[in-house]
């Protein structure tokens, strides 16, 4: 095998680091660099690794989805790296959060770091991969929630009104609970329009998939302001209503399936496809998440909204 280079968004916690441990830990032909916002968990988590995965390749990135000046700063801190070609991306990092926050750029911070932060690495980094790679989105079943969850469904209309939500700042319950299965929704819409953008534009061959993970009650995606008791309690309740609505997972399972999607052949020449959990056959998505004029429209708003230019991408943005 060729020595290949694969980033993993978020990769110091949780699924993005069994993903790396697993492929990590397949061959020291692959190198794993984790991408991370907090130098000091990073640091962590690659001597960790390097000892799980008896692999010493391991490298960090500093990266914040959450901005648009880090993502290209690393983008440029990824090309001082002596390290073997780019061939995968994995883009994990992501979080549900109950307050409403809001990204450097003034983006509502869930779109805003979880689609248009990946929107922009992928197509940065894009220019960095050579023939034959992988791309893997971790999207989720809250693409499409049960109403059970949530009572609104996920509809794209423009990237703009995901952006700047609300009015005034004040956002409705409706804004309020989509912003996550929203921000999923996107991702896989992404999926979608790179692998088509990708087949149409370059010979390159890269494929572009999406992952649900199903419901993991063993990574740090509690939410941050839980107290104690909710937080003792949310696993319990959070794993009960995965097995009602069948979409119990977990971080050390998914993990498996994640990291079979970059690194086994059989997923090779598949590209535009939905995997759940750990199985290898795909899964249809939502009606919504098949609209393709959604898909290019949401392409090329992104684009806008980043500031993405022609010459930071192989891709078309318009
Ligand atoms: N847990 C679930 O039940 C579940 C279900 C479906 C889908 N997912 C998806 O699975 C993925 C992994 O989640 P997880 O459960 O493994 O949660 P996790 O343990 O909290 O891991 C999330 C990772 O994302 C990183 N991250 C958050 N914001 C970031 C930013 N602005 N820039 C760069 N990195 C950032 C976190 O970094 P820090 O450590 O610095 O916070 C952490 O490394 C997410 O995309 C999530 O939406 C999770």
């Amino acid at each position: 095998m060729n020595q290949k280079t694969v980033i993993i968004t978020g990769g110091n916690s949780g699924l993005g680091y069994q993903c790396a441990k697993n492929i990590a830990s397949k061959s020291k032909d692959y190198t794993i660099v984790i991408a991370c916002r907090n130098k000091n968990k990073a640091l962590n988590a690659q001597k960790n690794l390097k000892k799980e995965s008896n692999n010493p390749n391991i490298y960090t990135l500093s990266l914040d989805l959450s901005s648009t000046e880090s993502i290209r700063k690393s983008y440029d801190e990824f090309l001082t790296l002596e390290i073997p070609p780019l061939y995968g991306i994995v883009c994990n990092a992501g979080f549900n959060r109950q307050q409403v926050e809001y990204t450097e750029d003034g983006f509502e911070a869930t779109f805003g770091a979880l689609h248009l932060g990946h929107f922009l690495f992928t197509n940065l980094m894009l220019k960095q991969m050579g023939h034959n790679g992988r791309i893997v989105f971790v999207s989720s079943d809250m693409h499409n929630p049960p109403k059970i969850v949530c009572k609104y469904t996920p509809e794209f209309h423009n990237a703009e009104e995901l952006a700047h939500p609300g009015i005034n700042g004040e956002l409705s319950d409706k804004e309020l609970a989509l912003r996550y299965p929203m921000a999923k929704l996107c991702n896989i819409l992404c999926v979608n329009e790179m692998s088509d953008r990708l087949k149409k534009e370059t010979d390159k061959n890269i494929t572009v998939n999406a992952f649900n993970p199903g419901l993991m009650t063993d990574t740090n995606f509690m939410p941050e302001n839980s107290n104690i008791i909710a937080k003792k309690l949310l696993p319990h309740f959070a794993s009960l209503l995965a097995r009602i609505i069948k979409q119990k997972g977990s971080g050390v399972e998914s993990g498996k399936g994640l990291a079979n999607l970059i690194t086994e052949k059989q997923f090779e020449r598949i590209t535009r496809k939905y995997f759940d959990r750990n199985n290898e056959t795909p899964i249809e998505t939502s009606l919504q998440a098949q609209d393709n004029e959604a898909a290019r429209k949401l392409w090329v708003e992104s684009a806008e909204l980043v500031n993405l230019k022609e010459n930071e991408t192989i891709l078309s943005i318009k």
